[in-house]
């Protein structure tokens, strides 16, 4: 592991924004315990340790505007200062810090670098999620294995063949066709299912004799943000379509061997259907709580605290898409190290084809 294990200058998923109302909520994400409320100066992250005796904030409450330390009282505002003391002056020593929150594509994302680089315009786009013309459903898990483990498992989508067999395996699997691209730092792969029946998934929603391209493309960004636009179209006509949806696979690492996975599934079709909308939760239940999250666990249980690719794996050409995102994130977390850390987009800019 590098000396580093995180970027730290970056956007990190915190919360949904949904999950966060009129209480406080506090998560660990890089190992920083971090409190989010609303409050009078809008949302707010704060160190989740009250610095008196070091209680989490995030057991307190929201009362006029400010987060209220659940053990004596002591009340902070959204610059991190106590404004309130309720025996006496708030002492002026009392001061948490502060971490810059964004609200954007319906998620509350933390930014856990130098407060002066947080520019919400680095945020991905992902503003599909907010489409009126679509449903969109969220779920969140935590898994007890690494972020980049996650990574892996979201830039290759071969395994959707054998992890998710009963909803997405297809006959034409044997014929898959998969390429590689980079624009910027943002990492690209598409797969195609050509010219096979409907997977399981599609039971009920299309005629199961039906010839159809199924393809699934991912986008990754810095540090561990995917989205995946699956589309299914006619046979050898990618601009045929029929169907498809867009979704957002984002990961915050927790500690190492841990991370946060939110994820989003969003439609153009059945929007207003709330058995859609059920049916969509449960898969993404089944798909990601009890069949990816299983095999990154038992894989974290094998690969403990080393490096995955200090293992000598052996490596596929479907792997072609983890492992330069790999290289992107170790060498920006490096630059970051080195105090060399270029305020660089986490959003795209141009780039080039690496692999057909
Ligand atoms: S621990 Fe927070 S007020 Fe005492
Ligand atoms: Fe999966």
């Amino acid at each position: 592991m590098s000396a580093q294990a995180y970027l730290r200058n970056c956007w990190y998923v915190f919360a949904w924004a949904d999950e966060i109302g009129a209480a406080p909520l506090g998560r660990t994400i890089i190992e920083l315990p971090i409190v989010v409320y609303r409050g009078k100066d809008g949302l707010v992250g704060l160190e989740d340790m009250c610095p008196h005796r070091f209680v989490p904030l995030s057991r307190g409450g929201v009362a006029d505007g400010v987060l209220e330390c659940a053990y004596h009282g002591l009340r902070f505002d959204g610059s991190g200062r106590c404004v309130l003391n309720p025996l006496g002056d708030p002492p002026e020593a009392a001061r948490v810090r502060v971490y810059p929150v964004a609200e954007r594509h319906d998620a509350i994302w933390v930014w856990t670098g130098e407060p002066g680089q947080a520019d919400p315009e680095l945020i991905p786009d992902f503003g599909f999620l907010t489409d009126p013309a679509r449903a969109t459903v969220t779920g969140y898990t935590y898994a007890h294995a690494d972020y980049q483990l996650a990574i892996d498992n979201l830039t290759d989508l071969t395994h959707v063949q054998f992890v998710h067999r009963d909803y997405q395996a297809s006959e034409a699997y044997p014929r898959l066709e998969h390429r590689t691209w980079q624009e910027g730092e943002d990492v690209f792969r598409a797969i195609t299912f050509p010219n096979g029946r409907p997977a399981p998934f599609f039971a009920g929603i299309m005629d199961a004799e039906k010839q159809i391209d199924v393809t699934m493309e991912t986008r990754w960004s810095v540090p561990s943000l995917v989205k995946l636009t699956a589309r299914v179209t006619e046979p050898a006509k990618p601009e045929a379509y029929l169907m498809g949806n867009d979704s957002a696979h984002l990961v915050t690492p927790e500690r190492p061997g841990a991370c946060h996975y939110f994820y989003a599934h969003s439609r153009d079709y059945g929007v207003g259907d709330p058995e859609v909308d059920e049916r969509v939760r449960e898969w993404q239940r089944i798909g990601f709580g009890e069949q990816d999250k299983p095999i990154l666990e038992a894989q974290q249980a094998r690969v403990r605290d080393r490096d995955l690719l200090k293992m000598r794996p052996v490596i596929l050409p479907t792997d072609a898409g983890g492992i330069r995102a790999r290289r992107i994130l170790a060498k920006r977390i490096l630059e970051e190290d080195r105090g060399a850390a270029p305020a660089a987009s986490q959003a795209s800019v141009d780039g080039g084809l690496i692999d057909r």
